[in-house]
């Protein structure tokens, strides 16, 4: 028999069977993304956005039909090298490609990119507009097309004098939805102020935890579908150790696993759990030490108050740690800017459930 892998995904894009919960998400993205509308899906890094895209343009292009194009801005440094990319997707191979977009555009040529061959298109004034109403003039009622750009707010650094133009382009196409998504403050500002050329441009989205028992349920499905055993209590003690953050709920699942495994044992324990919470403290103690470097001195007081879960703004506290409301206020909105903490239910709460322990562990508390 062919021995298990391991099916807890840490860091990599998850869909399928590695994808868990988000079905109404998914649901209302999916009418969405039907009818034409343009959506940006917000949430802090690591919380799955990405992961949630690649399951929506899965399902949309096996179930209806649409076409898809998934553009990673952080990966690309000019609007012809993302103008190539998605010809390249359009046409499925470099040849179809390179015929294509000799058909909207003229001067196109390949590079040849380390191992990679590059489609790159000309620089011009009207790329943007031939590229983005010919995917327009492409898309019909039956086969509508989906755009997704991640990390938005990339563009301000890859082409800040194309966004007003980027966005006059594409705000009447009927047949195309876009989708941006992006953690960072800045792409909020993208679509709420009225002074950017993309405010008001679509539905804005915020993406969530995932549903509590949906997690333990894919935690305990996946230990079991893998030949183990591990109880109610044990799924939920790995979901809620990890605040329920997908990213770290799978980094914890996948040690315990690996454990298991190395323990020669089939029965996940308290115990092996409690050991795979230590060896993954060992492990990121190093980015913890230096994220901890990098804080102000107010922004570590800020910290130790929100990992004791205490009501920040009491004057006992404020009082304890000898720091004004304002300073503490500032802290907080520092640490809110650099997504180390979020707010969760009107509470303060930790984006790195780890390093939060960390502070916990390190000041006694
Ligand atoms: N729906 C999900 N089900 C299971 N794991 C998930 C899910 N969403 C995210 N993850 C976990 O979190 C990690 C980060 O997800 P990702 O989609 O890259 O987040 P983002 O794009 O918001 O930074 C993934 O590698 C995976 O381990
Ligand atoms: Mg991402």
């Amino acid at each position: 028999m062919k021995p298990y892998t391991n099916p807890f995904v840490v860091g990599k894009v998850v869909t399928g069977k590695a994808f868990a919960d988000r079905k109404s998400l998914l649901k209302e993205l999916l009418l969405d993304v039907s009818s034409g509308q343009n959506i940006i899906l917000f949430g802090p890094r690591r919380i799955g956005k990405t992961s949630l895209v690649s399951e929506l343009l899965k399902v949309a292009k096996s179930q209806h039909h649409m076409s898809t194009i998934y553009i990673d801005l952080l990966k690309y440094d000019s609007i012809e090298q993302i103008a190539g990319q998605i010809f390249q997707q359009l046409a499925g191979t470099i040849d179809k490609a390179v015929e294509l977009a000799r058909s909207v555009i003229k001067g196109v040529s390949l590079r040849l990119d380390e191992t990679r061959l590059e489609l790159i298109l000309p620089s011009d004034e009207d790329l943007l507009a031939r590229v983005f109403s010919y995917l327009e003039s492409k898309s019909s009622d039956q086969r509508k097309l989906v755009v997704v750009f991640d990390e938005f707010q990339e563009i301000e650094i890859i082409s800040p004098d194309k966004i007003r133009m980027l966005r006059a382009v594409i705000q009447h196409h009927k047949n195309v939805s876009y989708i941006f998504t992006g953690s960072k403050q800045r792409l909020i500002q993208f679509f709420t102020s009225n002074k950017h050329p993309f405010y008001k441009f679509g539905k804005l989205l915020h993406i969530e935890k995932p549903n509590k028992e949906e997690m333990i349920d894919f935690i305990k499905e996946n230990f079991t579908n893998t030949g183990m055993e591990i109880t109610d209590n044990e799924a939920a003690t790995i979901v809620n150790s990890t605040l329920n953050l997908p990213y770290f709920t799978q980094m914890l699942a996948h040690e315990v696993w690996n454990r298991a495994i190395m323990h020669e044992t089939k029965t996940i324990t308290h115990k092996l759990i409690h050991t795979a919470v230590s060896t993954i403290n060992q492990r990121l103690q190093v980015e913890h030490e230096s994220l901890w470097s990098s804080l102000t001195k107010n922004q570590r007081t800020a910290c130790k108050i929100l990992a004791a879960q205490q009501n920040p703004y009491q004057q006992k506290i404020l009082k304890k740690y000898n720091i004004s409301q304002s300073s503490l206020q500032q802290a907080i909105n520092s640490l809110l800017e650099k997504q180390i903490i979020w707010k969760q239910n009107g509470k303060m709460e930790f984006l790195d459930p780890f390093f939060w322990k960390w502070i916990k562990f390190q000041f006694h508390i």
